[in-house]
């Protein structure tokens, strides 16, 4: 039998071809996708990329909970209009700690992932509270009850557990003071601001929904948004880069 009419089981048969096609394309996929698991060089290391504080990764958890990403995307793609409106384009190692990831594909409001020192607490506190405070036009609910909500502080070790499990390099240390770091960030007066701050380097204790008593779900939400974009020095980067 010659190639040709091996070939023509194929040709001849849509269930054989199919199968066929399968196989090679499962090849092709492999070939792609496998080295990606391995290779150092998938996510570049970047300076001043860590883990998100206790305060902040509750909040990323109510902005889950609520699915804040339903209508915003936080990923700025690298187009010039995106670049433009949003600052640098994304790069991987800004979502590394990420578990799940919340680069979204709907975007009813605008992208997130460089809001952080774009507005000052009190603007988000009260965008949050009713959107159409700020923005008359705004199709964004309205999230007050956060204020309302103390944030869930016997849970906040197990969520950095969990995030450890996979693969964010929490130490032993934050883990066990993950309450107390909670309570610090969202108190400037709080006495382990310090100790805090030596575990989480440039990360900032601010009363976030200015409220006094025990952090609220609305100190945790507008702690993240306002770390968002803010860990990678784009200045620094460009110059490497050489971009700009
Ligand atoms: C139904 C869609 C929708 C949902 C859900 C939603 N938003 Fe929005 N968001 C919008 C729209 C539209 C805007 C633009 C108008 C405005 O500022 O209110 C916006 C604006 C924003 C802005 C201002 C962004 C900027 O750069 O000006 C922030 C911050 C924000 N939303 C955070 C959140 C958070 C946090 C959640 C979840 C708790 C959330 N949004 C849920 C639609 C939504």
């Amino acid at each position: 039998m010659s190639f040709w009419s091996r070939h023509q089981i194929f040709e001849k048969n849509s269930i054989v071809l199919v199968a066929g096609i399968l196989v090679v394309i499962a090849i092709g996929g492999l070939v792609e996708i496998t080295p990606l698991f391995y290779l150092k060089s998938t996510i570049e290391k970047v300076d001043g990329v860590r883990p998100y504080t206790p305060l902040e990764l509750a909040g990323r958890n109510v902005y889950v909970r609520e699915g804040c990403y339903l209508c915003h995307s936080q990923m700025v793609r690298p187009l010039r209009d995106e670049i433009e409106r949003y600052g640098h384009y994304s790069l991987a190692a800004e979502s590394m700690y990420d578990h799940p990831f919340q680069w979204g594909s709907k975007r009813t409001g605008p992208d997130l992932a460089r809001v952080g020192g774009k507005y000052s607490d009190e603007w988000h506190v009260t965008h949050l509270n009713n959107p159409r405070a700020i923005v008359p036009q705004s199709v964004m609910p309205g999230y007050a009850f956060l204020s309302r909500t103390e944030v869930d502080e016997a849970s906040v070790a197990a969520h950095l557990r969990t995030n450890r499990a996979v693969g964010v390099p929490y130490s032993d240390d934050q883990v066990a003071n993950a309450g107390a770091d909670l309570k610090a960030q969202a108190d400037p007066d709080n006495a382990g601001v310090d100790a805090f701050t030596k575990r989480y380097p440039k990360a900032v204790a601010r009363n976030f929904d200015s409220k006094g008593g025990a952090p609220t779900e609305m100190d945790a939400l507008v702690a993240y948004l306002q770390m968002l974009g803010t860990l990678v020095d784009f200045k620094l980067y460009n110059e490497k880069a050489n971009l700009r």
